[in-house]
């Protein structure tokens, strides 16, 4: 059915990703040594290292080559999911002056760490010279300003809060596949029928962020969105009975879960999903980029929002930035107006799932489930992933994903319960 995933991700470390960013995909480097070209060099720090994320990528850098003749791109992405491995290099880089001539960040609070720390400039005159205050929503570009400033380029709209199942594994237990579970509790009793019929592991997942995005769907589907969006700004009691009873279910939903989940990252979940060892993943849609990479065909999967959650587009918004210092701010300007354009824009989320940040795209322009998430996006309510920055913090994050990850060897709720809300406490 596919091509098969060889992700290493989960065996390398940071440093060696470095070293096969640095060696094996910056094609276009100079090797001459030559300090003139040097300085036209444009590095451009993502995740997107392969896959579909790679050929959005591929897409923006398409439309760079084109536009920005006096530059040369250079990839410094360093491979794992949701920048598992990529922040930590960053924030290296950043600490030791040495920024590269932009990076990926989300919008939203994330972006907000970034800014607090001077690591990043403001890029608002940008917005003026480029049209960008017209080409964008107004609800982004609020959430893009920070005291009347901006300090980045949203380049997309992912949507987080998405089941992607195999129709033919559902099929096995009698589920009819073309509806969403009502529930959490419809979800599980689902799984239940999946387990009897010899599904082992219903639900495929991964380390870290994504058993994040999984406890972030059941407190979205049994908190409400408000609530929910309240737990990362100390307006919800993160300690109240309703989170407890959610965090009981998402105990529950990981029990159907792969036992190699610490070891895959989500490439290797969704693997599993489309070999039919598992039913479903909950993935945002740089899945669907994933699929068309690999040539999966439209029949052989399906989608819906996370049980309970359906009305509701928990969003994120990938952004560039000029980084405070950077070598080649000229260059970086070129990129930035890249991101933004309509050409960008297109070249870019047509390939990688997500939909555009400006307003003036082309639905039928998109794959088919872009078509879907576009209509969506424009009339469900809208709510920000904590998980990928839009509603956290770094800091806030990283003690999220040191509960996960001990979650997840010793699923015990309230202890769970008391590292979350030590984590979201703002510092
Ligand atoms: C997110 C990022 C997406 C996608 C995903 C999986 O944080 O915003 O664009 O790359 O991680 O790696």
């Amino acid at each position: 059915m596919r091509g098969g995933l060889t992700r290493t991700f989960a065996v390398m470390g940071a440093v060696g990703l470095l070293a096969v960013s640095a060696c094996g995909n910056s094609d276009e480097s100079s090797n001459s040594g030559d300090q003139a070209a040097a300085d036209k060099n444009v590095t451009v720090f993502t995740w997107w290292a392969d896959g579909g994320e790679k050929a959005g990528l591929d897409g923006l850098v398409s439309v760079f080559k084109n536009e920005c003749k006096d530059f040369t791109f250079q990839n410094a992405a360093v491979a794992g999911g949701a920048g598992s491995n990529a922040k930590q290099v960053l924030a290296n880089d950043l600490a030791a002056g040495k920024p590269p001539s932009t990076f990926q960040a989300h919008a939203g609070a994330e972006l907000g760490d970034y800014i607090n720390n001077g690591q990043v400039d403001d890029v608002s005159n940008l917005y003026e010279e480029f049209g960008l205050n017209k080409a964008f929503p107004q609800s982004l570009l609020d959430n893009l300003t920070v005291e009347g400033k901006i300090y980045s380029v949203p380049a997309n709209v992912h949507r987080a809060n998405v089941v992607w199942a195999n129709p033919a594994v559902l099929k096995k237990a009698n589920i009819d596949a073309t509806k969403a579970p009502a529930s959490v509790d419809a979800w599980i009793a689902d799984m239940e029928k999946l387990k009897a019929a010899g599904i082992k592991a219903p639900l495929a997942t991964s380390k870290g962020f994504a058993e994040e995005m999984v406890m972030e769907v059941v407190l979205l589907a049994e908190l409400g969105p408000d609530k929910f969006t309240g737990l990362w700004k100390g307006e919800t009691d993160v300690n109240g009975a309703d989170v407890t009873a959610a965090l009981e279910k998402f105990k529950k939903i990981l029990s159907f879960s792969n036992v190699d989940r610490e070891a895959v990252d989500w490439p290797d979940a969704l693997g599993y999903v489309n070999k039919g060892t598992s039913a479903y993943t909950l993935m945002g849609d740089w899945v669907a980029a994933q699929q068309l990479a690999d040539k999966v065909p439209d029949s052989a999967y399906t989608y819906w929002p996370a049980p309970g959650t359906d009305g509701t587009f928990q969003y994120l918004a990938d952004s560039f930035t000029m980084p405070t210092n950077a070598k080649n701010p000229e260059g970086t300007k070129c990129w930035l107006k890249v991101v933004g354009s309509a050409e960008g824009q297109k070249a870019f989320n047509t390939k990688k799932g997500s939909i555009p940040a400006r307003s003036d795209a082309v639905a039928t322009d998109y794959p088919k489930y872009q078509q879907a998430a576009m209509a969506d996006w424009k009339s469900d309510k809208i709510v920000p992933s904590c998980a990928h920055g839009a509603a956290c913090t770094l800091g806030q994050n990283d003690g999220i994903l040191s509960a996960m990850g001990q979650f997840s060897g010793k699923p015990d709720v309230p202890t769970l319960q008391k590292a979350l809300a030590a984590a979201v406490k703002p510092s």
